[in-house]
């Protein structure tokens, strides 16, 4: 461990520029605005310092070795040396072969040089194969030497070019590894349809530098124009301009005038069609599941609207929705203008829709204002968590908005229980880890609290005028935790001093644990059903006799979650031959009813798990089941089942849920 903490800090000090900075007069380095972030961060009205993470950071965060907290706005997870240049635009030209499973082409980045000096240009790479670097102003490109330097295991491999004094672009021709960590390469079995391949790529958190090398890091943002190629029966669609009418030629243009941080990067290739919902909105998806999508998310515009009126302008254009087979290892990923989303929540009653609301919100709270490294990764998912409650309640009502909190409270929880405290901290300490082995529903839903408190404290109406005002004051801007807490300084604790206290915050953001006299959401409908539970489980009724008619999905999930850990396998029985939930059709009901049936070794179900395994690649549940499994001493079944569903699960489904089952 400790030689691959040293690796990554050593990548990270030279991604910060450490060294380019010891090199330079301090005066200069701090004379340098236009870093990554400093360039894009507008100082609140009040401040008299500098936003954090830039040029002049390196001197606090020079004791690496003993570790110390970590630098606010220093990115550890990027080899890019951004404050000697940014990435102001991408141009890229990519062919995506499905023969051999990689994209080849090439990435033209144009640069803004930040330094007197003449430094080598730095870029994240993870299994790319680099053939040639041009570099030069303009159109007048030459080839110039590039070195790989030592690959991370969590990091990847810094792409090191020279560049010709005064170059303002750079040409890197590559081609992706079939493994690439971002890109699922998905046969036609795989597929609703099972007649085409289908392609779609993840880039957050650091998966972007796994199809095309860059400054991967949330704190530069680009516009981009792509080219991309594919065989000519299929579609490419992208987190930008798409155009549902755009011939299928095999070519594909896009167009990105809004700057987005890399993480936000998208490709999606497959059979698609495309149907219209609103006027703004659309899904694109597989002909056998537009129809059902359609009806699903038709409630996606009125979203769109209830939020702008609520929050601000929605800044994007266009919102279109596309749906990608169920190997897709997350719920929903909100690239701009095109957020991608799982098929297993097309429930057939919309009681799983608040993942679109979700994915919407980060339209607001993620893609406009964006956290400046994962440590910051709360700003993106708490605001979103809050925000995806408040919409739910615009557009269905109190009753489901009390209950789509109160689940997420237990969630909340539930992660507590079994998390190191160093880990329930909101402004995470992220140093020599990989993000994606650290998820959890803490940025979210403590997050989310957090932020419901505030608006308890000072009142709704007041709130949501603070957060439109928020939106407007950093959009397009990537900011840390202390920017946000600089930002309440100079606004609602100015505002309101007797109903907000700065410790207050700092116990919510630094401290693990939920703060003691914090809000306690509950559901009515939820609260009702604990007699009914405990009455079954003392035997005094029979699961027959309970009136479920009426039940929303989310009632039967609370009831099915809190159940005690054991029950009998007559029980058991007796809740399945009553309500058929081993063949539930809703998955989060069988979800809930499978990890159940893991842990009280009920084998009707076993059919049900390894189908369910095997079709559904989201970590959000397989990581619980393959957990619970390996809890129990199901071990082998794990591994048996992973072994025969790991050609289709998504490579970052491989990483987390084989280290649960080997330990590797
Ligand atoms: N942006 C996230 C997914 C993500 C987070 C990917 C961090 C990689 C690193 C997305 O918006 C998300 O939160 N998805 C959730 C939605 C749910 C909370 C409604 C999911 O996929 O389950
Ligand atoms: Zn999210």
């Amino acid at each position: 461990m400790q030689p691959q903490l040293f690796t990554s800090s050593l990548g990270r000090l030279i991604g910060a520029s450490l060294l380019a900075c010891s090199l330079v007069t301090l005066s200069a380095c701090s004379k340098n605005e236009d870093t990554a972030r400093q360039k894009q961060i507008e100082e609140p009205p009040t401040s008299t310092e500098g936003a954090a993470g830039t040029a002049d950071q390196p001197e606090k965060s020079a004791p690496m070795a003993d570790k110390g907290a970590p630098e606010s706005g220093v990115d550890y997870h990027s080899f890019a040396n951004t404050s000697d240049y940014v990435v102001k635009h991408l141009d890229l030209d990519l062919t995506a072969d499905f023969d051999n499973k990689v994209l080849k082409g090439e990435a033209i980045l144009d640069i803004k040089r930040l330094t007197q000096k003449n430094p080598e240009l730095i870029l994240d790479t993870r299994d790319i194969n680099v053939t040639a670097v041009r570099a030069g102003m303009g159109d007048n490109l030459q080839p110039v030497k590039f070195t790989m330097g030592e690959t991370d295991p969590h990091l990847g491999t810094p792409l090191k070019i020279k560049l010709p004094k005064g170059a303002n672009r750079v040409a890197i021709q590559y081609q992706t590894s079939p493994g690439a960590s971002g890109v699922q390469w998905l046969e036609p079995q795989q597929t609703a349809g099972k007649k085409h391949p289908f392609l779609f790529t993840q880039a957050q958190a650091i998966h972007a530098r796994s199809f095309i090398p860059l400054q991967d890091t949330p704190q530069v943002r680009m516009t981009y124009k792509a080219t991309i190629r594919t065989p000519e029966e299929l579609r490419a669609v992208m987190s930008a301009n798409n155009d549902p009418e755009a011939e299928l030629d095999g070519v594909f243009e896009f167009e990105m005038p809004q700057a987005i941080p890399s993480y936000l990067i998208a490709i999606g290739i497959g059979n698609l069609d495309f149907k219209a919902m609103g006027e703004r909105t659309g899904v694109y998806a597989e002909p056998e599941l537009l129809e059902a999508a359609a009806k699903e998310f038709e409630d996606t515009e009125d979203m769109l609207e209830v939020t702008e009126e609520n929050f601000g302008p929605y800044r994007w254009d266009r919102y279109d929705l596309l749906i990608l087979p169920p190997s897709f290892p997350f719920g929903g990923m909100e690239n701009p203008r095109l957020s991608f989303i799982t098929p297993t929540v097309i429930a057939g009653d919309k009681s799983l829709v608040a993942l679109i609301a979700h994915e919407l919100a980060h339209s607001w709270s993620g893609n406009l204002i964006t956290n400046a490294s994962w440590r910051d990764l709360w700003l993106n998912e708490g605001f979103t968590t809050y925000l995806t409650n408040r919409i739910m309640q615009f557009v269905y009502g109190d009753e489901r908005y009390q209950m789509e909190m109160a689940l997420g409270y237990d969630d909340l929880k539930a992660d507590l229980d079994d998390r190191d405290d160093k880990d329930e901290i909101m402004a995470i300490d992220l140093r020599g880890r990989d993000p994606d082995e650290v998820f959890s529903n803490i940025p979210y839903e403590k997050g989310s609290l957090f932020l419901y408190e505030l608006e308890q404290k000072v009142g709704r109406e007041n709130f949501d005028k603070f957060l439109m005002e928020y939106f407007n004051h950093f959009a397009f801007q990537s900011i840390t935790t202390e920017d946000f807490v600089k930002y309440l300084d100079q606004t609602l604790l100015k505002q309101y001093p007797d109903k907000l206290d700065r410790e207050r915050i700092q116990e919510w953001i630094f401290n693990p644990g939920i703060p003691e006299g914090a809000p306690q959401p509950t559901s009515d409908a939820f609260t009702k059903l604990d007699p009914i539970r405990e009455q079954w489980l003392n035997g005094e009724i029979k699961a027959s006799d309970i009136d479920t008619k009426g039940w929303t999905f989310h009632q039967w999930k609370y009831f099915l979650d809190g159940m005690p850990e054991k029950l009998s396998e007559d029980q058991l029985k007796e809740l399945d031959s009553a309500f058929d939930l081993t063949q539930s059709k809703n998955n989060e009901i069988a979800f809930s009813w499978l990890m159940i049936a893991v842990r009280n070794d009920y084998e009707p179900a076993n059919a049900r798990l390894e189908d369910f395994l095997v079709s559904i690649g989201r970590n959000k549940f397989l990581r619980p089941l393959y957990r619970n499994m390996v809890e129990n001493g199901k071990t082998d079944e794990a591994k048996r089942i992973f072994e025969k569903a790991k050609s289709g699960y998504h490579p970052l489904t491989v990483k987390v849920n084989s280290k649960i089952i080997y330990g590797d």
